[in-house]
């Protein structure tokens, strides 16, 4: 039977204890406080998934994702919100090209910069970041710098790791800054690659915010940065969860580092050692020993 004729014979909306299991399963694997109004946006995506693997009850998919670890991936992937896009929220990118990396290669003439892009979703984020940051490398040696994106949903870092990009995202990239997005994007069939220098020093891996990036296991990259970039995720979090992720983040960060948030989140209720430096922009001024 079709999944949608099942789920229409029987009781086919997601409600009562399935649902409030859901979120809780939600909570557990991501963070994520997710509230009961969020219902029927859940319930059109385990829709879809239900239908690839021929379940026809909410119950199925729970027992399913409680048994097999693989499934918890899709369930991830099908419960996190991905929507980003290049140089979003101009006024950041305005601060970080004009003021961030001149001062900060000022202060470091040698050194390389590390930049973290936590929750960087399908990458369009990381590879603005490093647009702005190789512009900087080829006008100013010996100025060098690396970017590090992490996020919780699998599908999207796979979609960075390729930097191919099509459709909304490039559209809007090619219409506002047609020279950089000819700079540094080649076409490829319907899609356009960013290029290799780019992608030579732009790096993805799979992560759970709610977790020290010290439990990652990185080969050869950075474990502290210069800036991170924490845009558009603490909205998704309670305020216990939103304090854990900045103390994981700021752990992350080296002294004077800036951490970088999106328009509608602020960092006044934390306990952070971050002072406010400018709208979105905070400057880590305590040691280690107090984050
Ligand atoms: C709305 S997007 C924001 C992307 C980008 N920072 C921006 O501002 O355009 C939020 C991202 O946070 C990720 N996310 C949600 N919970 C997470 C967690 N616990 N750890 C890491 N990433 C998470 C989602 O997968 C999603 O890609």
């Amino acid at each position: 039977m079709e999944i949608d004729t099942a789920l229409a014979q029987g009781d086919g909306d997601l409600s009562g204890p399935e649902l409030r299991k859901l979120l809780a399963m939600v909570r557990e694997h991501t963070g994520i406080a997710m509230s009961e109004r969020k219902r029927s946006l859940l319930q059109g995506r385990l829709r879809r998934r239900m239908r690839a693997l021929s379940l026809t009850s909410y119950a199925d998919y729970l027992c399913r994702v409680e048994s097999q670890p693989a499934e918890v991936t899709h369930f991830i992937d099908l419960v996190t919100t991905n929507e980003t896009s290049f140089f979003r929220t101009p006024r950041v990118w305005a601060y970080f090209a004009e003021h961030f990396l001149p001062e900060w290669q000022r202060a470091h003439p040698r050194e390389t910069l590390e930049v973290w892009s936590a929750a960087s979703s399908s990458g369009e984020e990381a590879y603005s970041i490093a647009m702005l940051a190789d512009a900087m490398r080829l006008s100013q040696p010996p100025f060098d710098y690396r970017v590090f994106g992490t996020d919780i949903c699998s599908s999207v870092v796979e979609t960075a790791r390729m930097g191919r990009y099509e459709g909304r995202s490039m559209d809007s990239l090619r219409t506002s800054r047609p020279d950089v997005a000819a700079r540094y994007f080649s076409a490829e069939g319907e899609a356009w690659r960013a290029a290799p220098e780019l992608r030579a020093r732009v790096q993805f891996e799979r992560h759970n915010l709610m977790r020290p990036l010290s439990s990652l296991r990185l080969a050869s990259r950075a474990r502290r940065f210069d800036i991170v970039f924490l845009r558009n995720v603490l909205i998704y979090f309670d305020g216990p969860s939103q304090q854990q992720i900045v103390s994981n983040i700021c752990a992350a960060m080296k002294p004077g580092a800036l951490l970088v948030l999106g328009e509608s989140e602020s960092l006044q209720r934390f306990d952070t050692g971050l002072r406010f430096e400018q709208p979105l922009f905070y400057r880590k001024v305590t040691g280690d020993a107090h984050v």
